[in-house]
């Protein structure tokens, strides 16, 4: 399904990470691969993740300029080009998931925010270069929480209705060059992300009784429609939000 395309996954913390199971099935699917982690801390995690599979490993904070123009300037020598990039990157304050909304501070609004959204943004300006010449696909992880109040879920919510409209404008703009970009909207997965939001189990058990295929979903059905979205299956698909939730968004009482 990815014979020959080079693509960027960002946001692998451990196994669990969604992005690791994109990573891996992108992988099997044909296509060239490039993680990236965070920081140090998170470099040996990622190093045995990796082990001897043929994936290039490369750090990224997105918070620090200077390391999103690295990583692609090291793309650009390694690679030449690019035909997906992978966001599935978010951060909160622990603080700031739980209890009153109206009560995050100024730092905690804006520290979600930049790392949680603007970071699709910044990674889209540099990866359009890579991708303007032959087309690209842009995906980015999302939340139900974005379109809907979850308790608890607070400022990422609000950051997640941000990275929604971002990849709508960058949709509309990098359209012309033919690169897509799209909104995965997984149902809750239990991550390293998800163990800071405060009651994260009884939100699983309720999609186990709510949603349309009484069952939660997990990390390699999220790589699967990932995949389909960074491959040419998804050609005329832009600006798009596909929920991989077990059906649970459709639901009313
Ligand atoms: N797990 C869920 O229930 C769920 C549901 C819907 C959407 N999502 C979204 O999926 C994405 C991946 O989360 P996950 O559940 O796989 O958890 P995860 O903790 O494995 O992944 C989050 C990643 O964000 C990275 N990150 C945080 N700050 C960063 C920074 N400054 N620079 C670079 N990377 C940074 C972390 O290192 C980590 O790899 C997130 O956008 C999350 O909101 C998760």
């Amino acid at each position: 399904m990815l014979n020959g395309k080079k693509i960027l996954v960002t946001g692998v913390a451990n196994h669990r990470s969604i992005a690791w199971a994109i990573a891996k099935y992108c992988l099997d699917q044909g296509a060239q691969v490039c993680i990236t982690y965070q920081n140090e801390r998170l470099r040996s995690n990622a190093e045995k993740l990796v082990g001897d599979l043929p994936i290039l490993l490369l750090p990224c904070d997105v918070s620090q300029e200077e390391e999103v123009s690295a990583l692609f300037a090291t793309l650009q020598k390694d690679w030449g080009s690019l035909d997906g990039l992978v966001h599935s990157i978010a951060f909160a304050n622990k603080e700031d998931l739980k209890g009153a909304f109206h009560e995050t501070s100024r730092a905690g609004f804006g520290l979600a925010h930049d790392v949680s959204s603007f970071s699709l943004v910044i990674l889209s300006h540099y990866a359009k270069p890579l991708m303007e010449a032959h087309g690209g696909s842009i995906i980015c992880m999302s939340y139900l929480g974005g379109e809907r109040v979850f308790q608890n879920y607070n400022v990422m919510g609000v950051a997640k209705a941000s990275l929604e409209m971002a990849a709508k404008y960058l949709a509309s703009e990098l359209g012309p060059n033919q690169i897509r970009v799209n909104i995965v909207s997984p149902g809750p997965i239990r991550t390293l992300a998800a163990a800071g939001i405060g009651g994260f189990s009884p939100i699983l058990d309720h999609v186990v009784q709510t949603a349309p295929l009484r069952r939660n979903i997990n990390q390699e059905e999220v790589a699967k429609a990932s995949a389909f979205l960074l491959s040419d299956l998804a050609s005329g698909i832009t600006g798009e939000t596909i929920h991989v939730d077990a059906g649970y968004h459709i639901m009313g009482m």
